[in-house]
């Protein structure tokens, strides 16, 4: 009998630690990587509490109020100051991972710990979160957080149609906010070159425009709209912009597409391709036959002076060069290109391209960076320094990382965010095809298929946002959400994803898209893949 009272006791404590502590889950998208709350208690963040800031970080303490202004309509909110007693202080310590964080909260306020200055900032997003969706009340308790990967990417494509620097901000804000760290900037492509070249500036003069776009789904083309469209960013501008997302701890990744996708480019100076041939800017979507020549001296050197020009602009380490669905017929037909072929020794076209890479991978490393590409830059053989960005499925990422490369996963199949959303399509306009639950994404293995040393090479995961078929800002904001959650927590929080709580944390994470003022689609919402 004593038994059965002592069972029941412990059974009653348990109901009621398990009623309190579902009552105080935290809801926040990434999942951090350990959350242990107080039965209890909270502190309660307004507009006034003060943010105390030690080891000079000053930056992110001004994000974060500059983050709560619309919250709280007020242009300043949140005073921060060197000392104070009670309030979110922020400091630094080298014994937390470099892109982690502690966040202890009690009594006293919310203390944030950061490995770096973006581990603070990340911080202060979990912090941004639980306020937005809880009216400021943050449980007392301790969080400790790091990220999967070091590298949490989201592209975004500006040459099928353009995005001005607000709306490329904006973008920055919603991955910032999902915690990412990459953003890839697809900057060049045969319907529109996007980037000021000073040394070539036929390249946005001319480039830069396209007569018309089509209307309709490119598999069937009939009708053009007869509208000249264009648009490009000055070199000023793609600095504002650069800086903007490095504020936000974004590395922005320019994409210089070569030797294929480079109509625009070929349009603008037609001297780049192998017979010299007047083209238009494309007005079609897909894969031309128009690429540059990988056969004349003069190409190489356009594109090290293009390069020269792109890495003063970015920082970023990694340089992307696409290298993409180039189709080889003109190279079959070119004296220059075949000439090329047989002083290097080589016998396929596709030998040719993985000269191509290789020559321009050198003169990226000769200027202390890196090269990145799509999978097709392993087709002509690569080298062990290039870092691979896998679309054409898995399979490509895998060699690359059991061969040493280091891999991105970007599976067309699971981070096409161009593509449907819902199997019926019901709802969501003209769109390229393909379907991507945000179910499909969430369950996402990025590690399939690999052994343990494979592994060790895969340094990130990103979405994709091709825009043929997207011409706003808004319609951007509709196939980024709320599927950039799902994408965050296969970036941030790999090895925690539970289905069990997704739903219920999307729905807090609803009322944080719905306080920032952010697009999203209402398809998983209501139960709709
Ligand atoms: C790609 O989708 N062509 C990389
Ligand atoms: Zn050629």
């Amino acid at each position: 009998m004593k038994r059965f009272f002592l069972t029941v006791a412990i059974l009653f404590v348990a109901l009621i630690s398990t009623t309190s502590l579902s009552a105080r889950e935290l809801h926040v998208v990434p999942e951090p990587a350990y959350v242990d709350l107080e039965a209890e208690g909270e502190y309660v963040v307004t507009e006034k509490t003060r943010i105390i800031v030690v080891d000079d970080l000053w930056a992110p303490a001004a994000r974060f109020t500059e983050d709560m202004m619309s919250y709280y309509g007020s242009d300043k909110p949140m005073r921060t100051s060197k000392h104070g007693n009670k309030g979110i202080k922020v400091r630094l310590d080298r014994f937390v991972p470099a892109e982690g964080y502690e966040m202890t909260v009690s009594e006293e306020g919310v203390l944030i710990i950061g490995g770096t200055e973006a581990g603070v900032y990340y911080g202060l997003q979990t912090l941004r979160q639980i306020i937005v969706t809880n009216d400021g009340k943050v449980p007392y308790g301790y969080i400790a957080d790091e990220p999967t990967f070091e590298y949490r990417g989201a592209h975004l494509d500006v040459s099928r149609h353009f995005f001005s620097v607000e709306d490329v901000k904006r973008y920055i804000d919603i991955l910032a906010a999902h915690k990412l760290n990459r953003l890839h900037w697809h900057l060049t492509d045969d319907q529109g070159w996007r980037i000021e070249i000073k040394a070539y500036p036929e390249l946005t003069e001319k480039g830069s425009m396209r007569s018309e776009t089509l209307i309709g789904h490119g598999l069937n083309p009939e009708f053009w709209d007869g509208k000249p469209y264009g648009g490009y960013y000055t070199q000023d501008e793609i600095r504002d912009v650069v800086a903007y997302a490095a504020a936000r701890y974004i590395t922005v990744i320019p994409e210089i597409e070569m030797p294929g996708h480079s109509q625009a480019a070929l349009h603008a100076l037609p001297w780049l391709g192998c017979n010299e041939q007047e083209v238009d800017v494309w007005t079609m979507w897909g894969v031309t036959p128009e690429v540059l020549c990988a056969g004349k001296e003069t190409t190489y050197e356009f594109l090290e002076n293009v390069l020269s020009e792109v890495i003063e602009l970015f920082p970023s380490e990694l340089i992307h060069i696409g290298g993409d669905e180039c189709p080889k017929d003109r190279w079959k037909e070119c004296e220059h290109c075949q000439a090329m072929m047989q002083s290097m020794g080589l016998e396929h076209e596709e030998e040719l391209q993985g000269y191509l890479v290789a020559r321009i991978e050198k003169y990226l490393i000769s200027k202390g960076r890196r090269m990145i590409g799509w999978d097709e830059i392993l087709d002509g053989g690569v080298t062990e320094t290039a870092t691979v960005m896998s679309w054409r499925g898995i399979s490509g990422g895998i060699y690359a990382a059991e061969r040493g490369n280091d891999v991105v996963m970007t599976p067309m199949s699971l981070c096409y965010f161009n593509f449907y959303q819902t199997e019926s399509r019901k709802g969501e306009g003209l769109h390229i095809g393909g379907h991507i639950p945000f179910e499909k994404v969430y369950a996402w293995n990025p590690y399939e298929g690999m052994s343990d040393e494979a592994r060790e090479h895969i340094i990130g995961v990103q979405c994709n946002m091709w825009s043929e078929y997207i011409k706003d800002m808004d319609t951007i904001e509709v196939m980024l959400l709320p599927r950039l959650g799902a994408m965050a927590e296969v970036q941030w929080a790999e090895d925690r994803r539970d289905e069990s709580t997704i739903r219920q944390k999307m729905e807090t994470m609803r009322k944080f898209y719905d306080a920032c003022g952010w697009n999203y689609a209402p398809y998983y919402f209501e139960g709709r893949q």
